[in-house]
Formats: structure tokens, sequence, C-alpha cells
């Protein structure tokens, strides 16, 4: 099962799409995380990426594409896997299209989810990240166990760089400018699917179980 998880930053897609990847056992693939590991060991694309991210922008397609088309390459997404953050714009999503059609495959679900902007900016400024394991947290609404330390490996949970209020607008213009457009495109191929992300977690989790059954 090949699935794309696509919605506004903040909107909740890295914390369903760990839900999925667990429940269905597929990998879950995010390009942030990617970018963010690579930051964290100091490699010249974690030092390029951060110059994009750190003001909400999109790193660029030369960069991105390569390094997700290598990783579904690796033999644990032969079944399949959950996209969290790319295809990011549409020149990203017709690649992934024309790669995976010549092996004869496709996308089976692009799951849109839907949180409008009003509440964008108070769930970013909860959340808490662990850049060690990728695990991430809201001081409200799902706290980590131990104030400041992840549940999941022990490490020390940080507000990510690019969270600040002034960079998550940035980051909310360039969802609406180059991301937004990937609703149409997937509506058109038939497998778009949009769950209210403003639910609990566990209710939003519910609708994509519902979907994908
Ligand atoms: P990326 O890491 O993908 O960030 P994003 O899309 O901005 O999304 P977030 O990770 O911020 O939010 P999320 O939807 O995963 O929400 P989460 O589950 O954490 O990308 C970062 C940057 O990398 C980009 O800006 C760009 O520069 C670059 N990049 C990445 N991919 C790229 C690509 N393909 N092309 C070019 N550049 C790329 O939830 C948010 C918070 O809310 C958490 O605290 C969470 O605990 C909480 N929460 C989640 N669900 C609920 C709920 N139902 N109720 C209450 N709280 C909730
Ligand atoms: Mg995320």
């Amino acid at each position: 099962m090949k699935i794309i998880m696509l919605g506004a930053p903040g909107a909740g897609k890295g914390t369903q799409a760990k839900m999925i990847a667990e429940k269905y056992r597929v990998p879950h693939v995010s390009t942030g995380d990617i970018f963010r590991a690579n930051i964290k060991n100091g490699t010249e694309l974690g030092m390029e990426a951060k110059k994009y991210m750190d003001q909400g922008l999109l790193v660029p397609d030369e960069l991105t594409v390569k390094i997700l088309l290598d990783r579904v390459a690796q033999p644990d997404c032969a079944d399949g896997y959950v996209l969290d953050g790319f295809p990011r714009n549409i020149p990203q999503a017709e690649v992934l299209d024309k790669a995976l059609s010549e092996l004869g495959e496709k996308i089976d679900y692009a799951i849109d989810v839907d949180v409008p902007d009003e509440n964008i900016v108070r769930r970013m400024s909860g959340r808490r990240a662990c850049l060690s394991c990728g695990a991430t947290y809201h001081i409200e609404h799902i706290p980590p166990k131990k104030e400041g330390i992840c549940d999941k490996c022990g490490q020390p949970l940080v507000l990510r760089d690019d969270d600040k209020p002034e960079t998550v607008q940035n980051r909310l213009k360039v969802y609406h400018e180059q991301t937004q457009p990937l609703i149409d495109f997937y509506t058109a191929k038939g497998v778009l699917r949009t769950v209210d992300g403003t639910k609990s977690m566990e209710d939003v989790f519910a609708s994509i179980v519902e979907i994908l059954g």
C-alpha cells in the first residue's frame, strides 16, 4: 500500500503517518525528518537544506527528489510506504508519478489532513520534537511522560527551529501556493481522501483506518 500524507504544516501528517506505519507495517518516509537528521549530523546536505528550512521555504527539488527516490527504492519499501512531506509541489508529484509508472506502480491513497490556518500556529508553538528518533509531542495535547524528555529514546525534546511564529506564517504561505494544488492533482487521479484534522489524534486515525480498511 502506497500512501501520501497531504496537509498544512502542523496538520498532523507526521503524527498520523507514524500510526499508519505501525498498524499497516510499512515504512514512514518523511523528507523533513531526513533533512533534520542530516542537519543534526552536520552533513553537507543538511547545511544546504537548513538555509531553506529556517526561512520556511521549500528545499530545491534537485536536492529533494533524488533523496526520496533513493529512499523508496530501498528493499523495506518494496511492499509500500507512507510518504510524509513529499510531494510538496506539482513538479515533485509528477516525478514520483513517472518513477512509479515506469515500475507499473501507483499511489493508492493521498490523505489530506485538513486543519484551518487558525489552528496551526497554536499547534506549532506547543510542539516538541525529538531530533534523535523523530517522535513528536505537544505540550498540551500529547505531552511526554517526563517534561522535556522523549518517551521512546530518553533524549531531550526541542522546539524545532522552523516552529517560530514568523517562520510558521511563511510555511503556511508556501503551503497554500505550492502544496495545496496537489489536492486537485490527486483528486483528478481518484485517490484523494480528506479527513478532519481538527479532531483528536485518535479520532483522526480512526477516520484514516476507515479509508484504508
Ligand atoms: P516537514 O518536516 O515536512 O514539516 P511540515 O510539512 O511543515 O509539517 P510538520 O512536520 O511541521 O507538521 P505535521 O503535519 O507533520 O504535524 P505533526 O504531526 O508534527 O518539513 C519541514 C521543512 O523541510 C519544510 O518547510 C521544507 O523546508 C523542507 N522539506 C520537507 N520536505 C520537502 C519537500 N518534499 N520539498 C521541499 N522541501 C521540503 O503535528 C504538529 C503538532 O500538533 C505536534 O505537536 C502534534 O503533537 C500535534 N498534533 C498532531 N495531531 C493532533 C491532533 N489531532 N490534535 C491536537 N494536536 C495534534
Ligand atoms: Mg512532520
